[in-house]
């Protein structure tokens, strides 16, 4: 069966991706994907149109220099292998004010399951508690996808811990490094933040109507002058790995991720979930101290419970289970 154009187009990306070091002849492409040597040509045009920078030498072939770097619908489906998330519209705006305002939008607006939003910079980027989360043009990824999960409003704080096990597993899969999840949404690389999420949940009556997932990972350093305001000590993945990570790459890892445990999760529970981000936590058996709301509490992290709340163990041995705050 002959494969649809975008098809190819992936394909013929993922040949030339193999094989940076060398020409591939447009001949070779033509044989491998049983397509006119014309049309090798006019795939090509099109993955130039999208971003990707591609060599062409006579008699020689073509060679990619470059993936496109813009998170663009086209550009995040090539290799994208999920069923749901991406798979439904991909929004991609240049600025805006927050994707998490933008996606809200959508989802009042019926988007399905799996639309996403994503942005170069945000104007007015949201973090918990009312902070700002500082979005300026190309120094992150900065993705909101709309859920409608079946799950009890009680249940609701597990998708912020779903959240944060995908984004650190995407920057996992782009750094090497494991990184440490810090209740309830930071990740952290060495003790530094390089990415947080705000998950916003709507009910609908007693239920859970929608919920909009978005996740700020901080790709290369924000610029000095922003960096005294922040409460934890930001830094990014391109300094802790020391190279170049794509933000298209992060986002399809992030999706992939995403869409992995949101299965999951439909199909068995919060259970399988809750122990992968135990894992990837350093949290249980400190001592610390969380805000919540103005109010402070100390003790000793004994669990963090079946729906997702901290559980703290103070020194009179009374637990206090915290459904939110800060760290301190
Ligand atoms: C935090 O750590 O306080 C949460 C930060 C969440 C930031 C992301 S960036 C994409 C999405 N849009 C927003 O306005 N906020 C979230």
């Amino acid at each position: 069966m002959a494969l649809r154009g975008d098809a190819v187009r992936t394909k013929i990306l993922e040949l030339l991706q193999k094989n940076t070091d060398r020409y591939t002849s447009g001949e070779d492409v033509s044989q491998l994907f049983s397509i006119s040597r014309a049309a090798v040509s006019k795939h090509v045009s099109v993955l130039r149109g999208q971003g990707h920078e591609i060599e062409a030498v006579t008699r020689k072939g073509y060679r990619l220099v470059r993936k496109a770097e813009k998170m663009t619908q086209d550009v995040v489906r090539q290799g994208l292998t999920t069923t749901v998330f991406g798979q439904h519209d991909i929004h991609y705006l240049p600025s805006v004010g927050s994707t998490n305002l933008e996606a809200m939008k959508l989802a009042l607006g019926d988007a399905p399951e799996g639309t996403v939003v994503v942005a170069d910079e945000q104007t007015g980027g949201r973090g918990r508690q009312g902070r700002t989360w500082h979005s300026p043009s190309g120094c992150g990824l900065y993705v909101s996808v709309v859920l409608r999960p079946d799950i009890a409003p009680n249940e609701a704080p597990l998708i912020t811990l779903l959240t944060n096990v995908a984004a650190a597993e995407a920057v996992q899969d782009l750094t090497d490094i494991i990184p440490v999840c810090k209740w309830p949404n930071d990740v952290l690389i060495d003790g530094c933040k390089v990415a947080g999420n705000l998950t916003e949940v709507f009910l609908s009556g007693d239920s859970v109507g929608h919920v909009i997932s978005g996740a700020g990972i901080n790709v290369a350093p924000l610029p000095e002058k922003l960096v005294p305001e922040l409460r934890t000590v930001p830094c990014s993945l391109e300094e802790a790995a020391g190279k170049h990570i794509s933000r298209v790459e992060l986002l399809q890892a992030f999706l992939t991720r995403y869409e992995h445990w949101y299965l999951l999760v439909t199909k068995q529970g919060f259970a399988p979930l809750l122990s992968r981000w135990k894992e990837l936590t350093d949290v249980v058996g400190k001592e610390l101290t969380v805000q919540v709301r103005g109010e402070t509490f100390s003790g000793t992290v004994v669990d963090v419970s079946t729906d997702g709340m901290l559980v703290l163990q103070d020194e009179n041995g009374i637990e206090h289970s915290l459904f939110s705050g800060d760290i301190l």
